[in-house]
């Protein structure tokens, strides 16, 4: 997946700029606050998603302009395509020329993987974030997986209403069964989802991360469950479950919340050994993140054959010089966008194209 030219008009500060990048790695270099990560967020929004950012539709329109447009056109699955993007009250795509009828619809056409900023907290935060990050990440592969998602939200939230009910209806008690079954179900589905993704995922987070550390550390991430739930098939470890949660149902009245379960469980990551949440250094907590992402893009590439776009934001800073060279050197035979502050990255790409950013304009 390649992106051959980018035009962007009245898109936050960026009035009006074209790219054409190359295949391999562009920087995008500028003072702060020019329209780098803007940039970026434009691009993203090629994917059918909202905002890394999370901001509002609204506020991706310049001040001024009651309409941003951005064009790409890029070569993926072996075609040259084109993707339009209105912004006017909502987001309004056409694909090759054809009006979409929403967002979602262009999904799977133009990929990418995006780290910024605020993909820290996926190794600097509690189990949350690695849980939407597993889940977001599955569910792209594997639709089914977010039904599948929906449906344990369901029964888990139906679960927590019964057990805060069972304090003055104790004769609902019998109940539980029902919604233990469909739980456990749903659950054993969730976690042999996430063991396996994670399985694969592993070996490209290994290799990546030894890249960014020159071979002097290793990172190995593995699922952690609070309450292990073990099976050597779907139906053990269905049994498995019911019985954790069985077993559970007395504190569970006490505190009116399921304690087991896979909404409870987490994304291992270690260090040299240690737990890079607890222990690891800004640079090693940024090189796990980033490779955790990089991860997902080889994922991607192994389930659709398409090698997503990366845009990697303010990835620089806090990385030393073997760290930042192995990414703008070392991250061959895909398209990369980086944007930094600092000119003298650029000094050190030894391919790629550079593109200095300035009050909104590619100069
Ligand atoms: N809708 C908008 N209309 C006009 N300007 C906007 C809009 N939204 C954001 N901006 C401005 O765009 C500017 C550039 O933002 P951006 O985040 O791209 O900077 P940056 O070059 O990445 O800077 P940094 O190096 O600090 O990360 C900000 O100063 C912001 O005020
Ligand atoms: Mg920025």
């Amino acid at each position: 997946m390649n992106i051959k030219k980018l035009e962007v008009v009245s898109f936050r500060n960026i009035k009006n700029a074209i790219i054409e990048p190359c295949e391999s790695v562009n920087i995008i270099y500028g003072k702060n606050a020019q329209g780098k990560t803007n940039m970026l967020e434009g691009i993203w929004l090629f994917t059918g998603c909202r905002s890394f950012r999370g901001s509002k539709d609204s506020e991706l329109i310049n001040f001024n302009s009651s309409k941003a447009v951005l064009n790409l056109d890029f070569s993926a699955y072996g075609r040259e395509q084109n993707l339009h993007l209105e912004i006017e009250g909502s987001r309004k795509f056409h694909l090759n020329s054809i009006k979409q009828p929403s967002a979602s619809k262009i999904m799977g056409e133009f990929l990418a993987v995006v780290f910024s900023p605020v993909h820290l907290s996926l190794v600097k935060d509690g189990p949350f974030e690695r849980r939407r990050f597993l889940d977001i990440a599955i569910s792209q592969l594997k639709p089914k997986y977010a039904v599948t998602l929906s449906q344990y939200n369901k029964a888990l939230s139906q679960r927590n209403i019964l057990l805060k009910d069972l304090a003055y209806h104790s004769e609902l008690y019998d109940t539980l069964d029902i919604w233990e079954e469909r739980l456990a179900f749903y659950a054993g589905e969730i976690i042999r989802q996430r063991v396996g993704y994670i399985n694969s995922l592993s070996n490209h987070v290994k290799e990546i991360y030894q890249g960014i550390s020159s071979g002097k550390e290793e990172i190995e991430i593995s699922y952690y469950q609070q309450c292990p739930a073990v099976g050597k098939d779907r139906q053990e470890l269905y049994e498995n479950i019911k019985a954790l949660l069985y077993a559970s149902r007395k504190g569970d009245i006490i505190t009116g919340f399921t304690s087991v379960g896979p909404h409870r469980d987490d994304l291992s990551i270690k260090i040299d050994g240690l737990s890079a949440r607890s222990y690891g250094s800004q640079g090693q907590q940024r090189s796990a993140a980033l490779s955790l992402k990089l991860g997902e893009a080889a994922m991607i590439k192994n389930f659709t054959g398409q090698q997503p776009v990366a845009l990697l934001d303010d990835v620089m800073s806090e990385l030393d010089e073997e760290r930042q060279n192995y990414i703008l050197n070392h991250i061959k035979n895909w398209q990369v966008f980086i944007t930094c502050c600092d000119p003298n990255s650029v000094a050190n790409l030894k391919y790629g194209k550079a593109f200095e950013m300035k009050e909104g304009k590619i100069i």
